[in-house]
């Protein structure tokens, strides 16, 4: 019996006046799938991720979650679904401490404001949750330290963390390891992934380093001027001549 997918996407587009930023992006991924997005600088990656995320809204084309037609929705409706992605940075706050982020990151997905629980039974809960979520993400060691206070692959955990405490079903992450001093990328992308699995996420990553996604991608989308020109397995589609010329025309010579 064929397996449903979880995410359907169909003629998928975006124009920014001239820009055809995604122009026709049709693809598909069952649950539990690890797809890794690549292509070159401006191949609209990144509008890909915001289409899906609600963050924009498509011009036209159509996006099934879990066979609902969610196509229009945006991100607060989005996360409602199931669907969540990290923003780089912007949902952290600087003034806080690690843990003070992942407990109010929780107690944003079950609408209370932490301030009014404290003493509470609620708090408990909530303080529980953060502390598994830190746990999970490798960043017990840094729970009182405030994010500037920490290395930038910690930094990146958190930004996911706080994610994760959505609780998604699907998870977007959009060059998870920029920023990243090579040496710590592939102990952040370990830590991402223990991370995503343990809680049963399907995952959509942009990615540049090619040596990241041949390691971790169940399956690679390329990209290239708004368009999906192939998918597969990463030993497959990243050996194709064509895709070749395109990744090392692009930001990766
Ligand atoms: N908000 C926007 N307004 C105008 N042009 C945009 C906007 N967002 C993206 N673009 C353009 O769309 C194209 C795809 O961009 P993007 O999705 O960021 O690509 P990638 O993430 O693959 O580098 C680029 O030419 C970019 O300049
Ligand atoms: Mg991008």
């Amino acid at each position: 019996m064929p397996v449903e997918p979880m995410l359907q996407t169909s003629g998928l587009r975006k124009y920014f006046g001239g820009v055809k930023a995604v122009d026709g992006v049709s693809f598909s991924m069952t649950g539990g799938e690890r797809l890794f997005i690549v292509g070159p600088n401006g191949a609209g990656k990144t509008t890909l991720v915001n289409l899906i995320s609600g963050y924009i809204i498509p011009d036209s084309g159509t996006i099934i979650f879990e066979g609902r037609d969610v196509t229009r929705l945006n991100l607060t409706g989005k996360v409602r679904a199931g669907i969540a992605r990290s923003f780089q940075l912007v949902n952290v706050f600087w003034s806080l401490t690690v843990l003070e982020n992942l407990l109010i990151a929780v107690a944003s997905r079950l609408r209370v404001n932490i301030n009014m629980v404290r003493g509470l039974e609620s708090y408990k809960e909530i303080l529980e949750e953060a502390l598994e979520l830190a746990e999970l993400s490798g960043l017990t060691e840094v729970l009182e330290k405030k994010p500037t206070e920490i290395s930038q692959g910690d930094r990146k955990l958190l930004d996911i963390a706080i994610t994760l405490a959505l609780k998604p079903k699907l998870v977007m992450l959009d060059e998870p390891t920029s920023g990243v001093a090579t040496r710590e990328k592939f102990e952040v992308m370990n830590r991402v992934l223990k991370a995503l699995d343990k809680l049963g996420a399907t995952s959509i990553i942009v990615e540049h380093d090619m040596e990241i996604v041949k390691r971790y991608a169940d399956r690679v989308l390329v990209m290239q001027e708004g368009k999906n020109i192939g998918e597969g397995a990463p030993s497959d589609i990243l050996s194709r001549e064509d895709v070749r010329r395109v990744l090392l025309g692009g930001a990766y010579a």
